[in-house]
């Protein structure tokens, strides 16, 4: 019952898809920050091997680079071919990796479609089909794997931006995970995701001219989540106390979709 026991990660070894920045960094911080060999992937290939090397020297740590492009099944059998090189077993996977794209209603592209239901949707299927094999290796009932989708409170939301595909992808991957989970639990691999509201980010930043002000004043908690937030519920979900845990879908985003009210006199 020790929360050095409850919720240890240590010895275990992890990939976060997109972890070259913003959420995926958080996320990779913390596994490293708490003994967590990490694997990171991302497309641009000079930002990912800083980013490893730069978190690799702040927490004394294993943080390699795999650059990969994981929307083509090209992409994606290339980056597994070098993860089985590399290692017999993985103990977690997270599937951050996301894009987003916004476009008025009467001009939204079928690009976009593209571009986030492949990302955002079809990769995280076959990344971990593709993965299953070297998940299983070890998990045990004492010791499941862990997969981790990374939603979004816009595929529980209406989302206020004009972004189709993105908030769609989303409930998407929301009821994939409960899918999946359902596939999986019987190999001692448990999927869950979390919904996650406003973080500082390159694709939220963009959204908002990197002025977090008005997002945060909206929040019930008057902030936009912090590396520890992110960090802290994937350590739960990754260690023994989130053993039990199945096929959820946890927001973290300050009480927006917890507290979402409707006032019947304004409408
Ligand atoms: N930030 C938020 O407020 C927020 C809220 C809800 C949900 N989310 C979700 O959280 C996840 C992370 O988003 P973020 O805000 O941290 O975004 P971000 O700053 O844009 O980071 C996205 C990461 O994914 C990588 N990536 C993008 N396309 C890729 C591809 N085709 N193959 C491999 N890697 C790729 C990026 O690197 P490259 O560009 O070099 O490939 C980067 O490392 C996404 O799933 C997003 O939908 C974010």
């Amino acid at each position: 019952m020790k929360i050095t026991e409850l919720f240890n990660v240590s010895g275990k070894i992890a990939i976060v898809t997109g972890g070259s920045r913003g959420i995926g960094e958080m996320i990779a911080a913390g596994f490293l920050a708490n003994g967590v060999k990490v694997y990171i992937t991302a497309r641009k290939e000079a930002a990912l091997i800083e980013k490893a090397k730069e978190l690799s020297d702040l927490y004394g740590a294993d943080c390699i680079p795999v650059p990969c492009d994981l929307s083509t099944m090209h992409g994606m059998e290339e980056f597994v071919t070098f993860m089985e090189s590399k290692e017999e077993h993985i103990d977690f996977l997270i599937n951050n990796a996301g894009a987003s794209w916004g476009e008025p209603y009467a001009e939204y592209s079928e690009k976009g479609w593209d571009k986030v239901m492949d990302l955002n949707v079809k990769s995280i299927f076959y990344l971990t089909q593709k993965l299953t094999p070297m998940l299983s290796l070890k998990a045990s009932a004492e010791d499941p794997s862990r997969v981790i989708n990374i939603g979004s409170v816009d595929g529980l939301n209406v989302p206020v931006i004009e972004a189709y595909a993105y908030g769609t992808s989303k409930a998407a991957v929301h009821h994939l995970t409960r899918i999946m989970a359902k596939r999986l639990v019987g190999e001692n691999i448990l999927v869950n995701a979390i919904a996650p509201g406003p973080y500082e980010s390159m694709m939220l930043g963009a959204a908002v001219n990197h002025d977090y002000s008005q997002i945060e004043s909206r929040n019930p908690r008057k902030r936009i989540g912090s590396p520890e937030d992110m960090a802290g519920l994937v350590i739960f979900l990754c260690s023994r106390a989130g053993a039990y845990t199945v096929g959820a879908v946890i927001p973290s985003d300050g009480g927006l979709v917890g507290t979402a009210g409707h006032d019947l006199s304004q409408s």
